[in-house]
């Protein structure tokens, strides 16, 4: 008998998370906490959700979770860090609070499933840094400076973060987005980013711009080849010659690469993940799979 809790369950990330949850084989029961929306259905709050799904919200203190094999915290950063403490049981962090903090691992499966099997605390990678860091590693850093241009759907900032996204592209956080730092734990070269909100819901492109790669490197095969080769085996990373897009990015649980595009020394081309799914929820079930010992695609695929 396999239970979790998920705090923040009412939020945008915490929904999906959920949904991901309650159909998942081998988890056996959901607590889904809402402090505003306890006693009524999760069809109340999301209308979207599937008819079959079957949640009516809770309210459990974090010491009551601990009776929980695991605990999900989809909740702002600076509760996640007061929430931390105070779980004793396996604990997946989706906020930014804990990605540097060294008593927890960072969750990003395709560059360190061993440790996160033996982790107990788990810090779930940022949206964009996920997006940017896949497409970053098969490069391995062996290229003079690389742009990471971003777009996210509204839902990045969760539900109450409103931005003038109708009819219209933001840029924001052009200097000091916090996700920045998080892309630098692999990218040792140069690099830039900038995030932009865009009239859509969810989905989340970084279109990559590389300058001065190493044609030793790359040259021959193509860079497409290269990509093909390093995620391989990799369940939830698609490499593709076609260039994904916002719309084919939603509702995939994995990453999709591809459009490639390049001359022997620059290089252009478009990682695409769900912010929501491979940029919280499912990465967080990816984790969790790892950490209970499971296939790491249960639940997903
Ligand atoms: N949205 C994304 O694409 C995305 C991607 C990756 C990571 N994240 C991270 O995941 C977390 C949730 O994001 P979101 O977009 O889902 O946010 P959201 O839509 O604003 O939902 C957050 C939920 O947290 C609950 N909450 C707020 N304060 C709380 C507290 N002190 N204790 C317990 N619950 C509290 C609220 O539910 P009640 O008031 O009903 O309890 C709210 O529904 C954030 O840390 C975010 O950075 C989000």
């Amino acid at each position: 008998m396999t239970t979790a809790v998920v705090f923040g369950a009412s939020g945008f990330a915490g929904h999906e998370l959920v949904r991901l949850l309650a159909f998942h084989p081998s988890v056996d029961g959901v607590v889904a906490v809402s402090r505003e929306h306890a006693g009524k259905s999760i069809h109340v709050v999301h209308p979207d959700s599937p008819a079959n799904l079957h949640v009516i919200y809770d309210n459990v203190t974090f010491e009551q979770a601990n009776e929980a094999d695991i605990v999900f915290l989809a909740i702002p950063p600076e509760d996640a860090k007061a929430a931390a403490p105070q779980i004793t049981t396996r604990l997946i962090d989706l906020s930014p609070a804990h990605r540097f903090d060294p008593a927890f691992t960072y969750g990003l499966p395709e560059t360190n499933r061993d440790a996160i099997k033996n982790s107990k605390k788990v810090a779930n990678p940022g949206c964009y840094a996920t997006a940017c860091i896949l497409a970053a590693l098969p490069l391995k850093n062996q290229f003079a400076a690389v742009a990471f241009d971003c777009k996210s759907g509204y839902s990045g900032g969760g539900k109450s973060k409103k931005y003038d996204h109708e009819q219209n592209v933001v840029p924001y956080g052009l200097q000091d987005h916090y996700q920045k730092p998080e892309i630098g734990k692999y990218v040792t070269r140069p690099y830039t980013f900038v995030p932009h909100v865009v009239d859509a819901f969810r989905g989340l492109l970084a279109t990559v711009h590389v300058v001065g790669l190493d044609v030793s490197a790359f040259g021959s095969n193509g860079l497409q080849s290269a990509f093909d080769a390093f995620y391989r085996d990799e369940p939830l990373v698609n490499v593709q010659p076609e260039v994904p897009t916002m719309k084919t990015a939603a509702g995939n649980n994995g990453a999709t690469i591809g459009g490639f595009a390049f001359d022997g020394q620059s290089a252009v081309f478009v990682s695409a993940i769900d912010n929501l799914l491979k940029g919280a929820a499912s990465q967080a079930v990816q984790n969790m799979n790892r950490m209970m010992g499971w296939t790491e695609t249960e639940g997903l695929i």
